[in-house]
């Protein structure tokens, strides 16, 4: 039976019980709009869920029945808790791909999702009050697992070609002048989430160059790299270094997320502490589901399979940015990716996307507010898209009713600035005697105006 989770904290009998480290837990942005998007009038912008049903679902299906049937002693039975061999060397086959030809299997760590890699990492290397050198914005996944870790992130500034090395070597003085200590850069440099942006060749070179000089460890996470639209797989930043570059990869993006495999790459030191740490966690990652990843490598045509998932986004991205074209009121920016699943979208001067947000599920529209990817508060002007999931129309769809939501903000806006010459937030605005200002959820009175929106 579901217990809803009691409102106040003093009916929480073990209020007073909790580590510090779950006092600043919270759902993420994304999390908190699961409800409102899996309603059927809304278009999710929101969500990043990878197109699972571009896989020949009925080979997969069969191959998992033969796994159980023909091989459930192995199977259904625990593993080694750095995971399968067989995998292991089919993962070194996979990251050969973006040019690291070095791998060891006894290097790699298999994890539940790359998402249990990170933590297994931060975990290894990370107390209370080290900092994490991190984009901004950042996968907000990763900024759960160093909040968690109650590690202090810093936000090193990007923009259409990724981290800024410049402002990378900048955080790093300022963090030396203060006495800080960096334990890592955190950095998805591939079609980058939430920006959408790719970390260029030369300022691969260039990050590479400030970590060796300022003795930085580089946790490189890649789960999107395979999917670039129009080009080879980048060289990862491992490829460059095998001692300074940790590296986490997923099978979430190029197979299935459900099946919740993916790993770490790591020197041998490394990944001893990390099997430890996995170890105490989990015992071993899930024996099923390896040995399916495996099985799927060995007998299916995955390298095809990618190319058709590889198509299909690439035409999801275009409807994305053929709309975002014609469509977005003037002052609107965005990134423009060329593989991976987002689009980064900065709204004109003055608004918050946090804020619009209410207007725009009534319009029944989604997206994610820009300050979920940020540990500091930032990113109210920012919101991220993601095209991976909706079909073409009902992305155009999606973006027509964003445009009409940004575009009435915008007006109202103006308005509010004709009435008053006071911040936007302060005003109160015209919802009646409700009081509600218009930071609150949309009421009725004001509910009207957004209806023609649907
Ligand atoms: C940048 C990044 N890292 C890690 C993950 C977690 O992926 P996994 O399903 O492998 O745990 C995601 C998922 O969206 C991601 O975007």
């Amino acid at each position: 039976m579901h217990h809803p989770a009691p409102r106040h904290p003093r009916l929480d009998p073990l209020a007073d019980r909790y580590a510090a480290r779950t006092h600043g837990m919270k759902a993420s942005e994304i999390r908190a709009l699961f409800s409102v998007v899996s309603r059927p009038e809304v278009v999710s912008l929101a969500g990043g869920m990878p197109a699972v049903t571009a896989l020949p679902l009925d080979a997969v299906g069969s191959m998992i029945g033969e796994l159980v049937s023909g091989m459930g002693a192995q199977t259904l039975q625990y593993g080694s808790g750095q995971g399968d061999p067989r995998l292991r060397e089919r993962i070194c086959d996979v990251m050969a791909l973006e040019g690291i030809t070095d791998a060891s299997p006894s290097e790699v760590v298999v994890t539940v999702g790359s998402q249990q890699g990170l933590d297994l990492v931060t975990r290894v290397f990370c107390d209370p009050g080290d900092v994490i050198l991190a984009e901004g914005p950042s996968y907000v996944g990763a900024l759960g697992v160093f909040q968690a870790a109650e590690a202090r992130v810093r936000h090193v500034p990007m923009d259409d070609d990724g981290l800024i090395p410049e402002a990378l070597e900048q955080t790093l003085l300022e963090c030396r002048a203060a006495g800080d200590r960096v334990k890592f850069l955190y950095t998805v440099p591939n079609y980058h989430n939430p920006a959408g942006v790719t970390l260029s060749e030369p300022r691969r070179q260039a990050v590479m160059e400030i970590a060796d000089r300022y003795d930085l460890l580089v946790i490189e996470d890649n789960p999107y790299g395979l999917l670039g639209f129009d080009r080879e797989p980048m060289r990862a930043l491992r490829a460059r270094d095998d001692r300074r570059v940790i590296y986490l990869g997923s099978f979430s993006k190029t197979f299935s997320p459900g099946l919740r495999v993916g790993w770490v790459l790591a020197p041998l030191a490394v990944r001893e502490k990390l099997v430890l740490a996995t170890e105490a966690q989990v015992l071993c990652p899930p024996s099923l589901t390896q040995y399916a990843v495996a099985r799927y490598l060995d007998t299916q045509p995955w390298r095809e399979q990618i190319k058709h998932f590889v198509e299909l986004y690439r035409e999801r991205r275009d409807a994305t940015l053929e709309s975002l074209e014609a469509l977005m009121p003037a002052g609107t920016t965005w990134t423009r990716p060329d593989g991976g699943f987002y689009v980064w979208l900065k709204l004109p001067s003055g608004l918050d996307a946090k804020l619009m947000q209410p207007r725009a599920v009534n319009a029944h529209v989604a997206y994610v507010p820009g300050i979920g990817f940020y540990a500091d508060g930032a990113g109210r002007e920012y919101m991220r898209l993601s095209y991976c999931y909706p079909e073409p129309d009902q992305i155009r769809e999606g973006v027509r009713r964003l445009a009409r939501v940004i575009e009435a903000e915008l007006d109202l806006h103006s308005t509010f600035d004709r009435v008053d010459t006071g911040t936007f937030r302060a005003v109160s605005g015209p919802q009646g005697p409700s009081g509600r200002g218009v930071e609150g959820i949309v009421g009725p009175a004001n509910s009207d105006r957004y209806e023609d929106l649907g």
